[in-house]
């Protein structure tokens, strides 16, 4: 059979494409350009070296930020209070230029490199069978005749020696990372121990706090209905949707923000710590939050917070994307977000994202309604009506306690 595979260009999927191929199968390599920083011609030529067919690098970054990202900051998805959900977020893109590719090769398979206690493999072959249904699907890590045969790194690199597969000696850091526009994330090895503090050198996408500028920035953030349209830094304008975000991320890292570190709960019930950073979209989020609070409706604001927010989080945690729901809660957004207009202004200093103003020509915020020196056509003894109905519950189970207190 063919069969299409996540490639990497790392160890892992390298042993991976060798072992297909030793099984028999005729093996083309994918690899997805979503942000990462990665030498894409060294994998290509590792790929065909070892066997691939083919190779494959689809550039899926434009569709990523705005199908993917952009809706996430308008819904301010987030998962368990924390996570910005950066790997999340890529695999729905990816997984759908592996399965264009796939019905373009007559691959009959696809394959994938994701251990078998994490969610990406639930992420990415939940995607798969919600795309084409008839896809058939090999995991290597959970094939017993490979995780059997390559029990512990030293068993993958003498595969890689005996397969001629060149082996970066880069000095070996002891965890695993996921990279992309959004996000770099960092798990397992020394930070498999929670109380154990990230070694400094390990945060690749952000500058310390500590070693920020002593001095702040300011810069300004517009958006159309919750989307960054243009971003002011200084002299310099973008406009662009991706130029938006890559301007944003290199603000971000140069003055530290969007370093977090968290225990999350994965879809399997396994607890993981992890540390992330995502600088661009740390800065878009406090800018949308921000713009909300002028420009949202309360009850909007609150319906969506539950609905979509939380659900959206979940939906996309759990690789939830390619389902009915996902449509359901998305749909949402547009709606959500037709007044979510104008211009939120900060300053960027030492990893913190500082609110300056914000202005908005929607007309929900009125300062003279809002204001605490003039009446502007309130009438202070209707709240004393509203305040009298609003108490009749509470009264009735003030009433209530102390008459249980009593007996
Ligand atoms: N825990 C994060 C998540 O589930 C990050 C996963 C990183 N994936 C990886 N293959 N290294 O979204
Ligand atoms: C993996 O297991 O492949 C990475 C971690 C995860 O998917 O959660």
């Amino acid at each position: 059979g063919r069969v299409l595979l996540a490639y990497s260009g790392g160890l892992d999927t390298s042993c991976i494409l060798a072992w297909l191929i030793e099984q028999g199968y005729e093996v083309y390599a994918f690899m997805a350009d979503v942000g990462q920083e990665e030498d894409f011609e060294a994998a290509r030529k590792k790929a065909l070296g070892v066997g691939a067919k083919k190779f494959y690098l689809e550039d899926l970054k434009r569709e990523f930020v705005t199908e993917l990202i952009y809706p996430a900051v308008q819904a301010n998805a987030i998962y368990e209070n924390v996570y910005l959900l950066g790997t999340s977020l890529a695999r729905p893109v990816i997984a759908r230029g592996m399965i264009a590719t796939a019905a373009k090769e007559g691959c009959d398979f696809v394959a994938h490199g994701c251990t078998g206690k994490g969610n990406d493999q639930v992420r990415f072959e939940l995607a798969f069978y919600g795309l084409k249904p008839d896809i058939k699907v090999l995991a290597p890590w959970r094939i017993p005749k490979f995780y059997e045969r390559f029990a512990g790194r030293q068993a993958l690199l003498s595969y890689a020696a005996e397969k001629q597969i060149p082996v970066q000696q880069t000095a070996e850091k002891s965890w695993s990372t996921d990279e992309n526009i959004f996000h770099i994330s960092y798990e397992s090895g020394v930070l498999e121990n929670p109380n154990a503090t990230p070694p400094a050198d390990m945060w690749r996408l952000t500058s310390s706090p500590e070693n920020a500028p002593a001095t702040p920035e300011s810069i300004s953030i517009e958006f159309k209905s919750g989307i960054p349209v243009k971003v002011t830094a200084g002299s310099e304008t973008h406009t662009d949707a991706v130029d938006i975000f890559v301007a944003l991320n290199s603000l971000g890292r140069k003055h530290g923000i969007g370093r977090i570190d968290i225990v999350e709960n994965r879809f399997i019930g396994v607890k993981s710590r992890g540390c992330y950073e995502s600088p661009g979209a740390t800065i878009l989020r406090e800018a949308h939050i921000d713009l909300e609070g002028l420009t949202l409706d309360r009850n909007v604001r609150a319906l969506r917070d539950q609905f979509v927010t939380i659900e959206l989080g979940r939906i996309l945690y759990n690789g939830h994307f390619f389902t009915p729901e996902r449509e359901f809660v998305t749909s949402a957004i547009p709606a959500s977000q037709r007044t979510v207009n104008g211009v939120v202004r900060l300053k960027l200093y030492k990893g913190n994202v500082i609110i300056e103003g914000r202005s908005s020509d929607e007309g929900l915020y009125d300062e003279q309604q809002s204001s605490m020196d003039v009446l502007g056509g309130f009438e202070p003894t209707d709240t004393t009506g509203f305040i009298q109905i609003e108490s009749i519950r509470i009264k009735k189970w003030a009433q209530a306690n102390t008459r249980k207190g009593q007996s």
